[in-house]
């Protein structure tokens, strides 16, 4: 039998076609999961940073594209040497994909072999068994990248090691060649209106406090211990008696936004712009962070989202306009009002995202140009950081010892 000719063309032609719409729901779906998986790096924070822009390809060679800049991983963040969990092999990221920047694009390698080619290269903190490249060649910044706030420097050899060899900074700082903070907040595109969804009497307790740092240059501890004589704290973590039965993040955060009011979110260190996950963190769930720390909060958490120590002459003030507000359903609510018009992203993506758009610049204000690291970091004068407010309110308001409870370092 003659095969009919027209007929099989015509059957080619539709299955070329649904191929191709196939394949193009199919590219549409990975680009997807992709978009995806870097905005679910958003939500990170100091510990969780390596759920960020996890992106699974097989390994294979890295193409440049012209124009395209190399930053290279020199040191290992933790125990990963690709720091945010790039696979080596899909490295070159869009950066308009992963937060508002240009279109231009940067490979993020972690492959030594290739040190040659990089614009520039990334050590992490004070990663044990520093190691520096054999050659530092002209056309190259070396970026030093740190969380941590000043305090826990000094007096180290923290900086010294880096002292001369570095040309970027890149922290939480305003004044960074690159700044990195924690977390950030955008403005919510589709306003909808914020509802609270934990009815106000499941909230039966007042205060929560998780924390694993029991004595800290800032002695938010002599804070909190005063605080907690005229309102309840619970403790949680290796400084009080409670523990959250799963010690996960997430869960912990469900059960204390059920029960507590409020939640404390004092840094270990009051230092220049050093706010953390400790505020970021509570403020995506329906819970009032009260904050102690350096940073300017009226610029960096949304409009009438938290509740500044800072504000108030003493712990038992403080302690008295968390009782008022506690009872006061709709004041209490009006703290979460931010909801409707901000969101909290992580800092990671928009950090990189500004890493790759300032090198492609060359737009650095290069402080170290200037001056020593260690001034720049901590200061001439360590003037830096300010630990003293909670010692002379102490001083001057004649505060009872530290509780046992709290005599506990780590
Ligand atoms: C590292 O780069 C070198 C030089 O380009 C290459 O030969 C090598 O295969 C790379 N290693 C890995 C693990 O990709
Ligand atoms: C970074 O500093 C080194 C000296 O420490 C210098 O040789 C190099 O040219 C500088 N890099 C850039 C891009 O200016
Ligand atoms: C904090 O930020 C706000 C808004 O940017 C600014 O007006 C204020 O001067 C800053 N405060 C300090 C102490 O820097």
């Amino acid at each position: 039998m003659p095969v009919p000719k027209f007929g099989t063309t015509k059957y080619v032609f539709i299955a070329c076609l649904l191929l191709a719409f196939g394949s193009m729901i199919a590219v549409f779906i990975l680009q997807l999961g992709l978009m995806r998986s870097m905005i679910s790096g958003i939500q990170i924070t100091k510990e969780h940073f390596t759920n960020s822009l996890k992106i699974n390809g097989k390994e294979k060679t890295l193409r440049r594209k012209p124009g395209t800049k190399m930053i290279m991983f020199w040191t290992t963040r933790g125990n990963r040497k690709n720091w945010f969990g790039f696979s080596e092999a899909v490295t070159t990221l869009p950066m308009s994909r992963i937060a508002k920047c240009s279109n231009r694009d940067c490979i993020f390698t972690s492959n030594h072999s290739r040190i040659k080619e990089a614009d520039m290269v990334l050590f992490y903190q004070n990663e044990n068994h520093l190691s520096w490249p054999p050659v530092h060649y002209p056309q190259q910044d070396y970026g030093h990248y740190i969380i941590e706030a000043p305090c826990w420097n000094r007096g180290s050899r923290y900086l010294d090691q880096y002292e001369g060899k570095i040309n970027l900074t890149i922290n939480f700082r305003y004044d960074a060649d690159v700044y990195a903070p924690y977390n950030a907040i955008v403005p919510v595109k589709s306003v909808k209106t914020y509802k609270p969804g934990i009815p106000h009497e499941y909230k039966t307790k007042m205060v929560v406090w998780p924390v694993s740092h029991c004595l800290t240059l800032s002695h938010r501890e002599d804070y909190v211990t005063e605080l907690s004589r005229y309102i309840d704290v619970d403790i949680y973590g290796a400084c009080g008696k409670r523990k959250c039965r799963k010690y996960n993040q997430g869960y912990c955060m469900k059960q204390w936004e059920r029960e507590y009011m409020f939640y404390i979110s004092f840094e270990n260190c009051l230092c220049e712009d050093y706010i953390t996950e400790k505020t970021f963190r509570p403020l995506q769930y329906e819970i009032i962070p009260v904050v102690l720390g350096g940073g300017n909060y009226s610029r960096d958490v949304p409009p009438h989202s938290v509740i500044n120590a800072r504000d108030f002459n003493s712990p038992k003030d403080l302690a008295d306009f968390l009782t008022h507000l506690a009872a006061d359903e709709q004041r209490y609510r009006s703290y979460f009002k931010w909801k409707t018009h901000y969101r909290i992203v992580g800092g990671v993506p928009q950090f990189l995202c500004r890493l790759c758009n300032a090198l492609h610049e060359d737009k650095f204000p290069r402080p170290l140009a200037k001056t020593s690291y260690a001034d720049y970091w901590l200061g001439s004068n360590g003037e830096r950081c300010d630990n003293n407010l909670v010692p002379s309110m102490k001083r001057q308001q004649g505060w009872k010892a530290v509780e046992p409870e709290l005599n506990k370092t780590i």
